[in-house]
């Protein structure tokens, strides 16, 4: 009983946001404002871990396996991640403007970023095992993981807000 209430009030909203969006008027559907935080934040993570392993490959930070393993393992696990309800259809920086660096060409062309993504976790995989064998390794596989970040921000990132 409480149940059918709920759903019949969901029902409700879900007209009532129907008929806003019929308007013309920004619905609540089209308010895109929490994925975008999201992966934006989501891609500072990336920046922050891929600090933390720049540093390590340039001898900044003394290498330590199980340390740069550690960090080599969460850029694997943000790569891994299904991180695609942060990047909903509307979201580029041509329906947003000022909020997004996302260029259309993430939907337009879809799949072609998703080989982007691959080709990093592709990249991170190779670079967890090097970053537990030694600082040469790490610094052999240092490369393609950087290519990996920028081979998609040269297709799909826009240079500026
Ligand atoms: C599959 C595509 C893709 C891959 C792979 C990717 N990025 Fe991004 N990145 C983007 C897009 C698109 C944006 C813009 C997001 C936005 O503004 O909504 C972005 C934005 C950023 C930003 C700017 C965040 C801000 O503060 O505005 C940083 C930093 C970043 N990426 C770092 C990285 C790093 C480091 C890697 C690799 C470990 C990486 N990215 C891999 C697509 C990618």
């Amino acid at each position: 009983m409480r149940r059918r209430t709920w759903i019949a009030g969901a029902v409700a909203v879900a007209m009532a946001l129907s008929v806003f969006a019929g308007s013309g008027v920004a619905s609540a559907q089209e308010d895109h404002s929490g994925a975008i935080k999201a992966r934006i934040a989501y891609m500072q993570l990336n920046g922050f871990f891929m600090g933390q392993l720049a540093a390590i490959a340039k001898g900044q930070v003394p290498y330590e396996p199980a340390q740069a393993t550690g960090v080599a393992k969460s850029l694997l696990a943000l790569s891994t991640m299904d991180a695609g309800a942060m990047w909903p259809p509307g979201s580029d920086n041509q329906a947003v403007p000022g909020k997004t660096r996302a260029l259309p060409e993430i939907w337009t062309t879809f799949p072609a970023v998703m080989e982007k993504a691959n080709a990093l976790t592709v990249a991170l995989e190779a670079m967890v095992v090097a970053a537990g064998t030694d600082l040469a390794s790490l610094q052999g596989a240092f490369g393609p993981v950087g290519a990996g970040c920028g081979g998609c921000h040269r297709s799909f990132r826009a240079e500026k807000f």
